[in-house]
């Protein structure tokens, strides 16, 4: 058997966020400098899911980097709706905060509805862009926030230059924070987009067809190398740990690189990008404000 070296380029998400950052920290100095109100972020953590509080930890430390003020909640798991519902009423009417984040999941075997949750969020402060209403507003082609994680893939995929009209973009998941709405951001730069998932019938055979692959599932190397087309752009937002505890994405990433023109490394690729685009929506609920 012969070995190929490897031929993708690497889209590096950990440099693009810094640069991200490094931007954003000089429009919040501008903007205190002329007199403006600094930047405000909420987090509220339900529960003690250790994966949230890891993903919460490094959101603060963005903010604190970019000089965005960071308010930060936790409840206990068995706080109940009603109380987070006063907690996000109250974050709401906060002219200090511009940004409201709910770190999802919330705690199971409780009462919490999370479209109900969700929908409390005033739609002006949806820092994730998880509101109804900016959600229909991201279908309908309206200006409105946009969920981090399919932000940042997008940032990502535009540093490969990409003509993109007119060519297959395939979305492997169809959740309402990534698949969705990463598919409609593809659609709305004139790709022919297909949405694969668990019942799809042939999987391998609806990526082959790919020029652009979005792969959001959670699933650890579920897309296999040989599945890419030589050439495409693939874009892997999955972290998981395989069976060895390695930190992997849901696509095979060295034997992907065989075929790739493209690929972001797990980790580095895109997870850095979605707190890079969480506090760009912060900072820019803020300058609609003032
Ligand atoms: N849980 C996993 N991803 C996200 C995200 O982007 N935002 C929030 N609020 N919770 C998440």
């Amino acid at each position: 058997m012969t070995t190929h070296s490897s031929s993708a380029q690497i889209l590096d998400g950990k440099a693009l966020s810094v640069q991200v950052l490094d931007e954003l920290q000089a429009t919040v100095s501008a903007r205190i400098a002329a007199g403006k109100s600094q930047p405000g972020l909420a987090t509220v953590l339900v529960g003690d899911d250790p994966a949230s509080h890891i993903y919460v930890r490094n959101k603060r430390r963005a903010c604190k980097k970019v000089g965005v003020a960071s308010f930060h909640h936790e409840l206990p798991a068995e706080t109940g709706q009603r109380r987070l519902l006063e907690l996000i009423e109250k974050l709401n009417q906060d002219p200090k905060v511009h940004g409201i984040l709910i770190q999802l999941p919330l705690p199971k075997g409780f009462d919490y509805d999370e479209n109900e949750v969700l929908s409390t969020i005033h739609a002006d402060k949806d820092a994730d862009g998880f509101h109804p209403f900016n959600q229909g507003a991201l279908l309908q082609g309206r200006e409105a926030p946009i969920p981090c994680t399919p932000k940042g893939v997008m940032r990502l995929l535009d540093l490969a230059k990409l003509d993109l009209s007119g060519l297959h973009a395939v979305v492997v998941g169809r959740s309402n924070i990534v698949g969705k709405p990463v598919a409609l951001l593809l659609l709305a730069r004139n790709m022919t987009v297909t949405i694969c998932h668990s019942r799809t019938k042939d999987l391998a055979a609806e990526v082959r067809r790919a020029d652009v692959v979005v792969a959001a599932v959670g699933i650890s190397e579920l897309v296999q190398g040989d599945w890419i087309k030589p050439g495409a752009v693939v874009l892997d937002v999955g972290i998981n740990r395989n069976a060895e505890g390695k930190l992997v994405g849901d696509v095979d990433f060295h034997a992907a690189c065989q075929n790739a023109a493209w690929i972001t490394p797990v980790p580095g690729g895109v997870g850095p990008m979605t707190i890079g685009m969480l506090l760009q929506n912060t900072v820019e609920a803020a300058s609609l404000k003032d």
